[in-house]
């Protein structure tokens, strides 16, 4: 069991290799993650709501992402480290290269960034100055306010085709990783064909490369909010928290997670 790297991740999709992602934001799960065989870590903005108790992920700063990073990375010696750049600190290039030295200075390997277009330029800039990039397309919750609500992306022709030109895209300016949320099964399985990177999905169906989930959510944990479709809760099942972790990345290695209740048609 070597430590995650980048590189190894498009060997596990070319290897057919499902690839298990879990959020976290402190040491002490973190630890439990590791030893329950989770391959990748997110201390995603949805920490917002979870820890901090927000209605969005907008108020969450990079100093809150670095400070739960390198608690997290404290209790990892596996699993590779995504953390999210927050709101707006991927508005520029120069603001996106000084919130990720921040956040790889903090224990993160590779940062996650919400959306195409202008972030195009972006995740080039970052990935020449050799910081690896997580794209993240579909529902985009830092959309929120144009949006109106979190709700299932690409369900016509015209926002399907668009998203999938948007895949090739962030893969094409050089993202190793693309996280895909709320989009129907179908969709997300063509991108996942379309592309060499592997693509991790929430709310996105059985067909991606990988599965990522809320530790909340996996954990059954009341974070105040409307439970989507996607959200599985695992303790049940797995009746501890490691057995809950172990479920969940079984399920998905074996294809039975997600399943159609917990996806999008
Ligand atoms: O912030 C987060 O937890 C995320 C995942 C839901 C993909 O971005
Ligand atoms: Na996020």
């Amino acid at each position: 069991d070597k430590p995650w790297t980048v590189p190894a991740l498009a060997d596990a999709k070319r290897d057919g290799r499902k690839l298990v992602m879990l959020t976290c934001y402190d040491a002490g799960f973190a630890r439990a993650l590791d030893a329950s065989g989770i391959d990748l870590v997110l201390i995603g903005d949805s920490l917002g709501m979870v820890v901090q108790g927000h209605d969005s992920t907008l108020p969450v700063t990079v100093a809150d992402i670095g400070y739960h990073t390198a608690c997290v990375k404290r209790g990892l010696s596996k699993a590779l480290v995504v953390a999210d750049l927050p709101f707006q600190a991927d508005a520029t290039p120069e603001r996106a290269l000084d919130a990720s030295t921040h956040l790889l200075q903090s224990g993160a390997a590779m940062v996650k960034l919400e959306g195409a277009g202008h972030k195009l330029d972006v995740i080039r800039f970052l990935v020449e100055r050799e910081i690896p990039v997580c794209a993240h397309l579909g529902l985009t919750p830092q959309s929120v306010l144009r949006l109106g609500g979190y709700k299932v992306q690409g369900r016509d022709d015209a926002t399907a085709a668009k998203l999938r030109a948007d895949a090739r895209a962030v893969a094409d300016a050089g993202a190793a990783l693309l996280v895909l949320e709320c989009v129907p099964s179908p969709l997300a399985a063509q991108i996942t064909a379309d592309l060499a990177i592997p693509t991790i999905g929430i709310g996105a169906g059985p067909g991606c490369d990988g599965q990522v989930l809320v530790l909340h959510d996996l954990l059954g944990v009341n974070s105040g909010h409307r439970r989507p479709r996607f959200v599985k809760d695992f303790l049940a099942e797995g009746g501890s928290i490691t057995g809950a972790m172990q479920a969940y990345a079984d399920a998905v290695r074996n294809g039975t997670f997600p399943d159609a209740e917990h996806s999008y048609a």
